[in-house]
């Protein structure tokens, strides 16, 4: 059954009944131009943990999302630096809605399930009021025979990588945001469905700031 629903969420022909009624999400094209400078988003850059419940707006999202770990060129590379350009790093969005896969070509999320799951990923309060708790899962499956060490080493850099990104956006923007490693990493593995060869790195509560 585990199996199969790995299978199924691979292939993206999850049953119907598990991602409910959520519908995959095709993102508004990423605003690429503007924001704050750089050496002023680097001032600004840091963790806070006070949320709204408000929402992101689909654009906000989709900045985000882009800024974080899009495709930046026309050879599909990304916003953010990986090890032998395994591109190994899965961005899961757990959503009020729902849970999605972000799907950096087509630059849209995959819905995965239709529960509300972002108070199972992390052990905070605040992470049930995030507007998105964005989960980093290295994907081994595509790191080749790299020996484990290799894998987890490369894969925790590459997650930095991209958490670091999606700090400067949040610095930008003014939204609140804290990265975390303190989650039950096997419960949300199998909240999420996620194969044996699937490892959560780490997840970032993102939202507006609580006024
Ligand atoms: C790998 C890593 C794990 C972290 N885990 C948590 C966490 O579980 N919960 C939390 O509230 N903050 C967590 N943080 C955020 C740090 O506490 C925070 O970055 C640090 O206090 C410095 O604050 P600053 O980010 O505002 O500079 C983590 C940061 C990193 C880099």
């Amino acid at each position: 059954m585990r199996a199969a629903l790995a299978t199924a969420i691979l292939t993206g022909t999850l049953p119907l009944c598990l991602a409910g009624d959520l519908k995959p999400l095709t993102l508004p094209p990423p605003q690429t131009d503007g924001g704050k400078p750089l050496m002023q988003v680097l001032k600004d850059r840091q963790s806070t943990r006070a949320f709204s419940t408000e929402k992101l707006t689909p654009q906000v999202l989709s900045n985000l999302l882009w800024a974080a770990w899009g495709i930046n060129r026309p050879d599909g590379r990304r916003t953010a630096p990986s090890a032998s350009n395994r591109q190994e790093i899965d961005v899961y969005v757990a959503a009020p809605e729902g849970l999605y896969v972000f799907e950096a070509k087509g630059h849209s999320l995959r819905p995965l399930l239709g529960d509300d799951i972002r108070a199972a990923t992390g052990t905070q309060d605040f992470v049930r009021d995030a507007a998105v708790n964005l989960v980093y899962v290295a994907d081994f499956a595509k790191m080749g025979q790299s020996p484990q060490q290799d894998k987890l080493v490369y894969s925790a850099a590459d997650t930095g990588f991209i958490a670091e990104n999606a700090y400067l956006y949040c610095a930008s923007e003014g939204l609140a945001v804290v990265v975390r490693a303190s989650v039950d990493r096997a419960a949300l593995a199998k909240t999420m469905l996620l194969r044996a060869d699937q490892q959560i790195v780490l997840v970032q509560s993102i939202g507006y700031p609580k006024k």
